[in-house]
């Protein structure tokens, strides 16, 4: 298979259009309802219960994570938890620094902006926003040339809340200009459990203690993943089974779709495949082993490594490609150094 894009996987962490269609009806509503990140929780309730008692607007606020964390969940919470409005826009929406100027004038007083993509706005409106976050006041440009003036526009307090997926991205002067950061990490396994509960519990399907565990364990810490693996059990406990998902039904269903009990799918097992039985472990380049696959360079590199890397399974060194003692476990194969003291092993019995 060629051309392979995280996107168009069961197992990617970017939303597509199933996702877009069933995410909103999936989403937590408060923070209360809100599963994991535990500390990102408690941060952000003292943030908003603070701003709530002195009856202000609360501080400006930075989402950064991996894609289906839940930060576009946490925007709407906030909103929530505030009772204000929101008003929702990203990155690539705002070309011109206009276009961000009429959003701005436009906002009532305590509203949330929520600014998804956050890196990816232009930076005539990067120099405008840092104005607009840090007075509430914007300047309007009327004219052209060396006749255009700057007309001062006064805005009300509203809360910014800012996501991204590559906080690195950010030129300091915007990051400095948030109140609070939250750092999203990946889901521990025992929070995806209660994703995977909670879901079904709204998508009305039957899932035992151990279905959702084996559910959890292969959703590579995204609460995103866990839901979009539920909806592909459901339909095989509804096809080929009563309906009821089990540690045995889930694990099923998910050996049909190609993902393994780590959360490894397709293509990543080719990758740790080839480099284990073709190369003996590593090192060996990204062009050969990509070659070895047969997929591109940057697929290899952008789509299947990142999480092999993660679950440290493979390592990228200067001199190459090379697989952890973990990587040859999982896929059921004994390590080259485990060979060498069983073959000593087996002279010494002799
Ligand atoms: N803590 C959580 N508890 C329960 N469900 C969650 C949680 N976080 C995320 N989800 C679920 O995961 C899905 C994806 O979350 P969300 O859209 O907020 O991710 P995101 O970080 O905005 O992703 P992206 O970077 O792609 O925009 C949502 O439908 C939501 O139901
Ligand atoms: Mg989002």
């Amino acid at each position: 298979m060629h051309g392979e894009s995280d996107d168009s996987r069961l197992v990617g962490a970017v939303a597509d259009r199933e996702d877009d269609a069933v995410e909103a009806a999936l989403r937590p509503k408060s923070l209360a309802e809100f599963i994991g990140q535990h500390r990102v929780r408690e941060q952000l309730d003292l943030v908003l219960k603070a701003a709530r008692q002195r009856e202000a607007t609360a501080d400006h606020i930075l989402l950064s994570g991996a894609p289906g964390l839940g930060k576009t969940t946490l925007a709407m919470i906030v909103a929530s938890e505030m009772a204000a409005p929101i008003r929702i826009t990203s990155g690539p929406a705002i070309q011109h620094a206009g276009d961000l100027a009429a959003i701005l004038s436009s906002l009532q007083e305590g509203e949330v902006l929520f600014l998804d993509e956050i890196h990816r706005m232009s930076r005539p409106a990067e120099e405008m926003l840092y104005m607009a976050m840090e007075d509430f006041r914007v300047d309007v440009i009327v004219g052209k040339g060396p006749g255009a003036t700057a007309i001062p526009l006064e805005l009300p307090p509203f809360t910014l809340v800012g996501a991204t997926t590559r906080a690195g991205l950010l030129p300091p002067p915007l990051r400095d200009r948030f109140g609070f950061t939250a750092h999203m990490d990946f889901y521990e396994s025992g929070d995806l459990e209660q994703v995977v509960h909670r879901s079904a519990g709204l998508l009305d399907v039957a899932v035992d203690p151990a279905g959702a565990a084996e559910i959890a364990g292969r959703s590579r810490g995204t609460p995103r993943i866990a839901n979009r693996l539920l909806r592909r059990v459901r339909d095989y406990a509804q096809v080929r089974a009563d309906g009821a998902v089990t540690s045995d039904i889930a694990a099923k269903a998910l050996d049909v779709y190609e993902v393994d009990a780590r959360g490894l799918d397709r293509l990543d097992r080719a990758v740790l495949s080839a480099l284990l039985k073709l190369f003996g472990g590593g090192p060996v380049g990204l062009g050969t082993l990509s070659v070895a696959v047969g997929e591109e360079r940057e697929t290899v590199e952008e789509v299947a490594e990142p999480f092999l890397v993660r679950e440290g399974l493979l390592a990228r060194t200067p001199r190459g490609r090379i697989a952890t003692p973990a990587a040859w476990t999982h896929l059921g194969l004994v390590p080259p150094q485990a060979q060498a003291n069983g073959v000593q092993q087996a002279m010494f019995d002799e």
